[in-house]
């Protein structure tokens, strides 16, 4: 079969993105516009203007990929959007961008969701690598994929059955995300926004085990395992729960009397235009490097601990680990150590293709391609939208 070009746009949160894969293993071009200056003084994605910003985006974006890819609107062989889940009015910018080009253009369309784009970062990342992901040859199924960015902390079993994917959700977060947890304590904190990646960096310069810091775990029953004919005592908790664990970060914050220390702080990183982790390492103390590192440890220790009980229980033969946390290099060493330790195969997409971009939303497009599995211009975006 001759080489299919799709051109992928992503719209679902703060990144307005569009990118061209070829064939769903080679990324021709990957451009991402990032909001955060514009929600960065608000601690957080602000929804109405997060989708003005990318109406502003959409077409340049569009146009620049294109544009590295070498390619044009005649030239590509379809379209796919994120259709959801993420913010209604964002998604919305990205939908009604591809429908017209599409309409336009007389291509075909094709609707994502986001968190099958994540999955498909994995895969394309590895196709990349080798030049073909063992998939073809030696990937072995069930896949186990954690999806854990700023709004999914999720556990799906996924298979594949010649073309198509199918994918069972077996865990998710009871309340926040696991990246919303990091934004929220990097707020907390006045570390900036995201917070993510600044905590990754501060935690190597603090002590894990100074503070105890627990996420709540999940203890009732849940019928999903019953359904699936799993033994009680086999049952894991495989839910996550990160609200608990910011509050218990701001306890933390008010009995060691930390307020002060971060009130000038954050005075002191407002005159600085873009700060930089020697900039953060000045404004922090023994006792904040101690807590971020802390806090990130509880994470990591819960997010592998979970999903590889759930590897245990559901016999998973291959771990991915994808989402803007599986940057994260504690994260990412801890899956590759303990992973290997079972003998389960872990991969990661590389940190660009962990976080929004459009090309994960054109590889995942790439077997619906395969089998004509386009979508109708009448489609809207889906805010909440379930992974199957
Ligand atoms: O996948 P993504 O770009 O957007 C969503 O779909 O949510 O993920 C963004 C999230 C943010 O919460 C950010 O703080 C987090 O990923 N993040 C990280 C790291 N890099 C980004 N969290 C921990 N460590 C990192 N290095
Ligand atoms: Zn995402």
């Amino acid at each position: 079969m001759a080489d299919a070009y799709i051109l992928g746009i992503e719209s679902s949160c703060d990144e307005t993105a569009a990118a061209v894969v070829r064939s769903g293993e080679k990324v021709v071009s990957n451009v991402v516009f990032s909001q955060i200056a514009t929600h960065q003084s608000f601690g957080g994605v602000v929804p109405e203007l997060a989708s003005r910003e990318h109406l502003k985006a959409i077409v340049p974006v569009v146009r620049e990929a294109l544009a590295d890819a070498r390619q044009n609107y005649q030239s590509i062989d379809a379209l796919a959007v994120t259709q959801g889940p993420g913010l209604a009015g964002s998604l919305l910018v990205g939908i009604s961008h591809a429908k017209a080009l599409a309409f336009a253009l007389d291509k075909p369309l094709i609707a994502v969701n986001h968190l099958e784009g994540h999955i498909h970062a994995v895969l394309l990342e590895e196709r990349q690598k080798e030049g073909f992901f063992p998939s073809e040859q030696k990937l072995r199924f069930p896949v186990l994929a954690l999806v854990v960015s700023g709004g999914h902390t999720h556990l799906y079993l996924a298979q594949q059955r010649s073309e198509s994917w199918s994918y069972e959700n077996i865990g998710h977060t009871r309340d926040d995300a696991a990246g919303e947890a990091f934004d929220k304590v990097a707020k907390l904190l006045a570390l900036g926004y995201p917070g993510g990646p600044i905590i990754d960096k501060l935690s190597a310069h603090g002590d894990p085990t100074a503070a105890k810091f627990q996420p709540s775990q999940i203890k009732h029953p849940d019928r999903r395992h019953k359904r699936q004919g799993l033994e009680n005592a086999e049952r894991p908790a495989i839910d996550f729960s990160y609200s608990g664990i910011k509050t218990a970060v701001l306890r933390y914050i008010e009995t060691h009397g930390l307020q002060r220390a971060i009130d000038e702080r954050s005075r002191a990183l407002s005159k600085v235009a873009r700060p930089k982790l020697e900039n953060y390492l000045a404004h922090c103390d023994k006792q904040t490097l101690d807590l971020v590192a802390s806090f990130q440890r509880a994470m990591v220790d819960d997010l592998v601990g979970k999903t590889l009980a759930a590897a245990r229980a559901y016999n998973a033969a291959t771990l991915f680990v994808t989402g803007g946390v599986a940057a994260n290099n504690e994260l990412r060493q801890r899956f590759e150590r303990e992973a290997a330790m079972e003998g389960l195969p872990v991969y990661f997409p590389s940190r660009p293709l962990s976080t929004d971009n459009a090309a994960m939303i054109a590889a995942a497009a790439y077997p619906k391609f395969l089998i004509r599995q386009f979508a109708s211009l009448d489609f809207s975006a889906e805010a909440g939208m379930a992974l199957k």
